[in-house]
């Protein structure tokens, strides 16, 4: 059971290197299915979603191959198998996109129902009223979704809620239907655009990805490609809070200041300085922040992936902040930890009061989801004394060398390993 040690108090300053997005990584590996000629990605995060991803790959029977560190080549030709691996594909919640590519590509496609962070009730009911839009049948039994079609033929989708997941099943399930394809209410982050720009590099044909209409006319065949996935800015956002809450100045390289732009102004106006440059942005933080209201949206509204990062700040700005989760039914599953550490946080539903405090103490606290473990490392960096975070195993799904960074960047952390039945001493 490995747990991250941190000793509180340290500024960080200097320079971080940001990774491949992770949820951009998730949808293209996948995607790579599609292309009747290998792919080279780059700039894939060393995350162990990832590393699940190019499993699922290789039982079905994939040629998958790492050429450095962040680069990898795949070669799908020769897989035959329509069913993913149950285990491997309980234990992502992007597992899904193994139905879209594999439907499109064999007609066939039988997954586990996904796994992943528990955010409360994840329905799959706009996938699955894609796949049916566009002429396929499915069924869900024993924990598997099976999904079959004689033949996809384009359509229009109105989605009834703007879903990541969703319209990027719709875009796979539509990449080489008969005609045209229409998705309205479709969700436009960054990694809907990353994942348009690499399926059309093998061929495609999708247009307006990034705005809520996209359009997508079925072509016969998708080739190999070169591909680079964009940064991940949920990992540069947690870097930048990283740095406020520690009053540090921090330089986040290699990100897209664009994608940034919600977490940034939600930033600056608590008070923290921002300087952006064309591929990175200075965070220089002030002794206390001013208290704020905040509630997560679809993009470019302030992303639900960054609220428990930010509730992690605010514990400590002057005032009441009150933040209110638009997207998922349970995101504050870092909560009692945060008190745990002397946050004054209430919750009322889909809403959470913070009254700030002037200091946290590090203490014992245990990670319950990716970014829940995100925010209590960024509160053990700014606690006084020693945090011991444990269930990292969530954290690692999603960040590449945390611990590894943050000591690039001054940051007291360390990663041990102990029995489960040995308590750290504290
Ligand atoms: C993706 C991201 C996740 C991020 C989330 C919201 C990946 C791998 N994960 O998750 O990090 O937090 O977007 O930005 O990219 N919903 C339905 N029916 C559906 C699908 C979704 O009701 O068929 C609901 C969900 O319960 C949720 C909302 O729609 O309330 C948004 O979910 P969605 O955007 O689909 O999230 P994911 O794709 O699972």
């Amino acid at each position: 059971m490995d747990k991250f040690i941190i000793n509180g108090g340290k500024k960080l300053h200097g320079r971080v290197n940001i990774s491949g997005a992770k949820n951009a990584a998730v949808a293209i590996i996948p995607a790579t299915i599609l292309a009747e000629g290998p792919c080279i990605l780059e700039n894939v995060p060393n995350i162990n979603d990832v590393t699940i991803d190019l499993q699922i790959l290789q039982e079905m029977g994939a040629d998958v191959k790492l050429l450095d560190k962040s680069t990898i080549r795949i070669d799908t030709k020769h897989i035959r198998d329509t069913v993913v691996p149950y285990e491997m594909a309980r234990r992502m919640r992007a597992s899904y996109y193994f139905l879209g590519t594999l439907l499109t590509k064999f007609n066939h496609a039988k997954v586990s129902m996904p796994g992943g962070c528990d955010l409360g009730d994840r329905p799959i009911d706009q996938h699955l009223k894609c796949f049916k839009s566009l002429g396929a049948d499915y069924s869900i039994e024993h924990g598997l979704v099976e999904i079959n079609a004689d033949k996809l033929i384009g359509t229009q989708i109105y989605f009834d809620k703007v879903t990541v997941g969703a319209t990027i099943n719709a875009m796979f399930a539509s990449v080489k239907a008969d005609g045209l394809t229409i998705l309205e209410n479709a969700a436009k982050e960054p990694h809907i655009v990353d994942l348009a720009n690499f399926l059309n590099s093998l061929g495609a044909d999708i247009m307006g990805a990034g705005t809520d209409v996209i359009k997508i006319r079925g072509v016969r065949k998708l080739g190999g490609t070169n591909y680079t996935i964009i940064p991940d800015q949920i990992e540069a956002g947690t870097f930048m809070v990283a740095a406020a809450a520690t009053k540090g100045d921090v330089t986040v390289n290699g990100v897209i200041p664009k994608h940034l732009e919600p977490i940034t102004s939600k930033l600056r106006k608590v008070g923290v300085t921002i300087e952006e440059h064309d591929d990175s942005v200075r965070v220089i933080g002030a002794e206390r922040y001013e208290r704020t209201n905040l509630k997560t949206m679809p993009h470019p509204g302030f992303p639900t992936d960054m609220q428990p990062q930010f509730a992690a700040l605010l514990t400590l700005a002057k005032g009441t902040s009150i933040l209110t989760e638009g997207i998922f039914d349970n995101r504050f599953r870092y909560v009692d930890e945060l008190r745990r550490m002397g946050a004054d946080i209430s919750v009322d539903g889909k809403v959470a009061v913070i009254e700030g405090v002037e200091r946290l103490t590090g203490a014992p606290v245990k990670v319950a989801d990716l970014r829940a473990g995100a925010a209590l490392i960024i509160a053990g960096l700014s606690a006084d004394g020693i945090t011991a975070i444990e269930e990292i195993q969530h954290i690692e799904r999603g960040y590449e060398d945390m611990d590894v960074k943050l000591r690039g960047l001054g940051a007291d952390i360390v990663k041990r390993r102990y029995p489960s039945d040995i308590k750290v001493a504290l």
